[in-house]
């Protein structure tokens, strides 16, 4: 009996929650998961960073100028040399929402951490369960070009104390309503991150929320799609929901340059969402605060 008690507590202290947690995440994910995972993959707008056009998905190597220099996005197939199949779930997702490789080495916001900090646990998850699927492809990362002196030790976690603006995780994920639309328009479609203009300090300025970036990501002209009435999206819910399905504009003309890839996207792309989802998101832009700025002609 004695002997058995020991037993029971040695299997318990040896059983930490760490250890408990790690069976649980080794059983499969389950078809419904690996499905979610491709979904939330699709609301992202397919991860096109990671792609260059025309090449394997999720191969990484797309290159990103910035005022610091020179970034190419990661390898995220599953290859375990040189993508992140060595990698646990738990590290993908520190990765995605805290921008932390398995190594310690920090990422530069050029992965939107801050947004994606936002998306909920359960689709995180799905998430990396679905990345895993995906067929392996051994091309190495190429290292950043940083030109700003001590960038990464001095500057960088200075400005994501100071000015990088911070989602708080969601404890459930939002189904529908205005909080789901809100959830995929700021965490997981990061749509501000190119429709949101930057400070000087290149942190995007979110008292003008979605107000248009003359000069977005790869030299984008990125419209204003607040409600402001001149400058801003005219364009009714149900016009909103179409676009963001086909591409098509009201008017006629079509989706093009990085609207268009976030659209199409990879393996699965915005038009992959559910009406409902896009009506949600079209409401949403129908309540954020309307800002007045000229993009373009
Ligand atoms: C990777 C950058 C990027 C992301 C992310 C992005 N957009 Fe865009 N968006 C653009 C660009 C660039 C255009 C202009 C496309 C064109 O010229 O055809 C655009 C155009 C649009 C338009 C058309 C506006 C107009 O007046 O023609 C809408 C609506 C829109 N985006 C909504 C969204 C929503 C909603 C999200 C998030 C779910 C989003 N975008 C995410 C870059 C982006």
């Amino acid at each position: 009996m004695a002997s058995q008690a020991r037993c029971l507590v040695l299997a318990l202290v040896v059983l930490s929650p760490a250890l408990l947690s790690e069976i649980a995440t080794a059983q499969p994910p389950s078809a419904a998961e690996i499905a979610r995972g491709k979904y939330i993959f699709g609301a992202t707008g397919g991860c096109g960073c990671h792609t260059v056009p025309k090449q394997p998905v999720n191969a990484g190597g797309r290159k990103y100028d910035g005022p610091f220099g020179t970034v190419y996005s990661s390898n995220i197939t599953p290859d375990r040399e040189t993508g992140i199949g060595g990698w646990t779930d738990e590290q993908i997702i520190t990765a995605i929402r805290l921008g932390r490789r398995s190594n310690g080495e920090r990422l530069v916001p050029v992965h939107p951490y801050t947004v994606f900090n936002g998306m909920g646990a359960e689709d995180l998850k799905a998430l990396v369960a679905f990345l895993r699927t995906l067929p392996a492809v051994k091309r190495a990362n190429q290292p950043k070009k940083i030109t700003v002196p001590m960038f990464e030790s001095v500057f960088l976690p200075a400005w994501l104390a100071a000015f990088a603006p911070q989602e708080t995780p969601p404890t459930g994920v939002p189904t529908s309503g205005p909080a789901r639309g809100e959830y995929l328009v700021r965490a997981v479609g990061h749509c501000g991150e190119c429709h949101t203009p930057r400070t000087m300090t290149m942190a995007t300025d979110n008292s003008r929320f979605l107000a248009g970036n003359p000069k977005g990501p790869e030299d984008s002209e990125v419209p204003n799609i607040t409600p402001d009435k001149a400058t801003g999206l005219a364009w009714s819910e149900e016009e909103i929901a179409d676009y963001l399905g086909t591409g098509n504009k009201p008017d006629g003309d079509v989706a093009g340059g990085l609207m268009g890839e976030m659209i199409e996207g990879t393996l699965a792309g915005y038009k992959d969402l559910t009406k409902a989802d896009r009506l949600a998101i079209a409401r949403y832009l129908k309540t954020i605060p309307a800002v007045k700025n000229k993009i373009g002609k």
